[in-house]
């Protein structure tokens, strides 16, 4: 359904940015064409007057003439008026579909697809192998994902907290946990998909053992926040499009202001806040809980 959600906002966005391109072209249309009336118009009335002053009958047709351009001017003017209006209507949806859908692209959207793949062929052969949740829990995998499905129940009511467990338990969603899910519960794929998209909470990759926010609010963006990001990722190589690096030892997060904004530019590492950084300042914070072993 948040899938339906998602594709319903993006049409919205690009139905609000056409009838965006449509007002400004109609104004820009009304605009041109009330300057190539207005000489017309005074040639026109200036020569009436100049006949006026050789023959007086031709003074109803001055007045008649102003009555004609007044009503002109006031029905452009209010054409004008309702597409400013359904202009300044279009761009704020725009701009707000425009916002939502920034906000869900920056999570990896589920592999719908495959997951209904898998919900529609019965699973066959070995056990299925589950990444090692953080801080090595002992019980198996499969184990785990079968308590918290026995725990929260089988209907697709169950599907929020279910998720929620197996967030807190991996620090992200496994595909391969999700499918279990879809085994053996009512919940569908579609239904995960969409609560996994919608929800921030969720992440569908795997997050580092440290996780750093970067903040860019407005005095740590004004301070560098940029060049620290940028040099963070440069040096745990972490590559475009994912924020994890390859060891999965740090996440390297960008957020709003944290809220200590006399310390910019500012990071947090695993929730501890350290302030007035350099970009090389940034590194250097790492280094102390840096770690060679993988999560
Ligand atoms: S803007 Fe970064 S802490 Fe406020």
């Amino acid at each position: 359904m948040n899938q339906t959600l998602h594709q319903r906002v993006r049409w919205a966005a690009w139905i609000a940015a056409a009838a965006v391109a449509v007002c400004v072209l109609l104004l820009t249309i009304s605009y041109a064409a009330a300057r190539l009336q207005a000489p017309r118009d005074e040639k026109t009335v200036a020569e009436l007057k100049r006949k006026v002053r050789e023959d007086a009958s031709f003074a109803p047709r001055i007045e008649a003439e102003h009555k004609r351009i007044t009503a002109a001017l006031q029905q452009r003017r209010k054409r004008d008026d309702v597409i400013a209006i359904v202009l300044l209507l279009a761009a704020s949806l725009f701009v707000a579909a425009a916002k939502w859908l920034a906000a869900c692209g920056g999570r990896r959207q589920l592999p719908m697809d495959r997951l209904v793949q898998l919900k529609a062929a019965p699973r066959q052969g070995p056990a299925l192998t589950l990444p090692a949740a953080p801080g090595g829990a002992e019980e198996p995998h499969q184990a785990f994902v079968e308590r918290i499905v026995e725990q929260h129940g089988r209907s697709r009511e169950a599907a929020i907290p279910i998720l929620q467990a197996i967030q807190a338990h991996y620090r992200y969603l496994p595909d391969e946990a999700l499918k279990l899910v879809c085994e053996l519960t009512e919940i569908t794929p579609a239904q995960i998909a969409g609560s996994s998209s919608f929800y921030s909470q969720f992440r569908r990759s795997p997050r580092g053992r440290h996780v750093v926010r970067v903040c860019h609010g407005t005095a740590c963006h004004v301070a560098g926040a940029r060049l620290i990001t940028d040099e963070l990722r440069r040096r745990l190589e972490i590559p475009g499009g994912a924020d994890t690096d390859a060891q999965r030892l740090f996440t390297v997060d960008e957020v709003a202001c944290v809220g200590c904004c006399s310390l910019a530019p500012v990071i947090m590492v695993d929730g501890q806040t350290v302030g007035k950084l350099t970009p090389t300042g940034a590194c250097d914070a790492l280094d102390g809980i840096r770690s060679p072993s993988p999560a």
